[in-house]
C-alpha cells in the first residue's frame, strides 16, 4: 500500500490475493452446520414461491475483526468498532420486514439489548427470598421492551453469526455471499463491520505465545485483501451492496468514501467520523451525497433510524429498476 498526503492508494485484489487468503485460514469451527443453517435461512427466502418483491434479505456485518499473532492465540490487534450500529439498524431492518443474517463480533452490542445496562443480569435482576427472580423495578420497562420486541422480531426471521478473527469473518462473509446469490436483487449488503486491513498469515504466525525480553517485536503484516470489490463481482453481483468509510479527519472523509464507491463499484458508501457517528452520516452515491442526522429534538432517537428508511427505500428503488 502506498500512503501519500494521508491517502490510501489500494492496488485492485486479485484473485490469487483472494485464494491465498482463504487458503491459508484455519477452517471454520463448525463450518458444516454454520453452511447448512445458512443455507436453509436463505433457501426459504430463495424458492420461487416466496420470490416476492418484499421478501427481502439483508446481511449486516458488525463489531471489530482481530488479526491474532500467535496460533494459539494470547496477543491480538483489534479494530475499533462497539457494534452499536449494526445491531440498532438490524432492529430497523426487521421492522422494515427484511429477514436478517447478523454477522457480528463476540461480545459486541446486540439487537434489542442495546439500551440495558452494561451487566445486565447483575444489574436487572433481583433474587427474592432466595429463590424468585425478579426484575429490578428500575430495569422493568428496558426488560420488557427487549424481550418483547426481540420475541415477536426474530421468529425465524433473524440468524446470527458470530466471529473474532478476520479469518472466521472473511469465510463467514463469502459463506453467507454465495448463499444470497439466489435472492438476486433482494439481497442487501451493509458492510458496517471495522475489518483489519492487515494481517499475520497462518502459516508464518509463531504457534505459542511469542516471548517477551528479547528485544523489540519485529513482525510483518500482509495487506488483507479488500474484498469488496469480489463481493461485487463474483459473490453476489446482483445484490445491493452498501460499505462504510470511518474516519477521524473529516477532510479526507468524503474524498476517500467516493473514491471506495467508485473503486468497489458500492450502490452506497456510509461515511462517518468517530467522534460524530451516532449524530450523523453522510450517504454518498453516485446520484449526490445525503446528509443524515439524528432527530436531537426526541430523546432517545438515533441516527440509524433514519439511516435505515433511507436505505430500504433506495433498495425498493434497485429491484425495480433491474
Ligand atoms: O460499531 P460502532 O461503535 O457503532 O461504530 C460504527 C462504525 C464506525 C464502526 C461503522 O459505522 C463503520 O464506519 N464501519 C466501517 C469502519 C472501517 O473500518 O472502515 P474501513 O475503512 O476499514 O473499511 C471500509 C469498508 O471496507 C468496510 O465496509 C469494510 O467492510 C471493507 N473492508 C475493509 C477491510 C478489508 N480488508 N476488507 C474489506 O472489505
Amino acid at each position: 500500500m502506498d500512503v501519500s498526503n494521508g491517502f490510501e492508494f489500494f492496488e485492485e485484489t486479485t484473485n490469487a490475493e483472494v485464494e491465498s487468503f482463504f487458503d491459508s485460514s484455519p477452517p471454520l469451527k463448525d463450518g458444516d452446520e454454520i453452511r447448512r443453517r445458512v443455507e436453509d435461512f436463505v433457501g426459504k427466502r430463495c424458492s420461487p414461491a416466496v420470490n416476492e418483491r418484499n421478501n427481502k434479505v439483508v446481511c449486516v456485518t458488525s463489531g471489530g475483526t482481530t488479526v491474532p499473532l500467535e496460533q494459539r492465540c494470547v496477543r491480538y490487534i483489534d479494530n475499533f468498532s462497539s457494534g452499536y450500529r449494526g445491531a440498532a439498524s438490524t432492529e430497523y431492518f426487521l421492522k422494515a420486514g427484511y429477514s436478517v443474517i447478523f454477522l457480528y463480533r463476540r461480545g459486541t452490542y446486540q439487537p434489542y439489548c442495546r439500551d440495558l445496562p452494561d451487566d445486565p443480569l447483575l444489574e436487572c435482576f433481583d433474587v427474592l427470598d432466595g429463590s424468585t427472580v425478579t426484575v429490578h423495578p428500575a430495569h422493568t420497562e428496558k426488560v420488557r421492551t427487549a424481550i418483547s420486541e426481540h420475541r415477536a422480531a426474530i421468529r425465524g426471521a433473524l440468524l446470527k453469526l458470530p466471529f473474532t478473527t478476520i479469518f472466521e469473518y472473511l469465510q463467514l462473509l463469502r459463506l453467507v455471499a454465495l448463499s444470497m446469490r439466489c435472492l438476486g436483487s433482494r439481497a442487501l449488503f451493509y458492510l458496517a463491520a471495522a475489518v483489519s486491513d492487515f494481517y499475520v498469515p497462518w502459516e508464518s504466525m509463531a504457534e505459542h505465545k511469542i516471548q517477551s525480553g528479547l528485544g523489540p517485536l519485529d513482525m510483518r503484516l500482509n495487506q488483507a485483501p479488500k474484498m469488496l470489490s469480489v463481493l461485487r463481482k463474483d459473490w453476489a453481483p446482483a445484490a445491493f451492496c452498501i460499505s462504510f468509510k470511518l474516519e477521524t479527519d473529516t477532510m479526507i472523509l468524503l474524498k476517500k468514501a467516493g473514491s471506495a464507491l467508485k473503486k468497489y463499484k458500492m450502490h452506497m458508501v456510509v461515511a462517518n467520523e468517530l467522534l460524530t457517528r451516532k449524530d450523523e452520516v453522510i450517504v454518498v452515491t453516485e446520484s449526490g451525497n445525503f446528509v443524515v442526522q439524528r432527530d436531537k429534538t426526541r430523546p432517545g432517537a438515533d441516527v440509524e433510524s433514519p439511516l435505515i428508511e433511507l436505505i430500504v427505500d433506495r433498495h425498493s428503488s434497485y429491484i425495480d429498476s433491474v
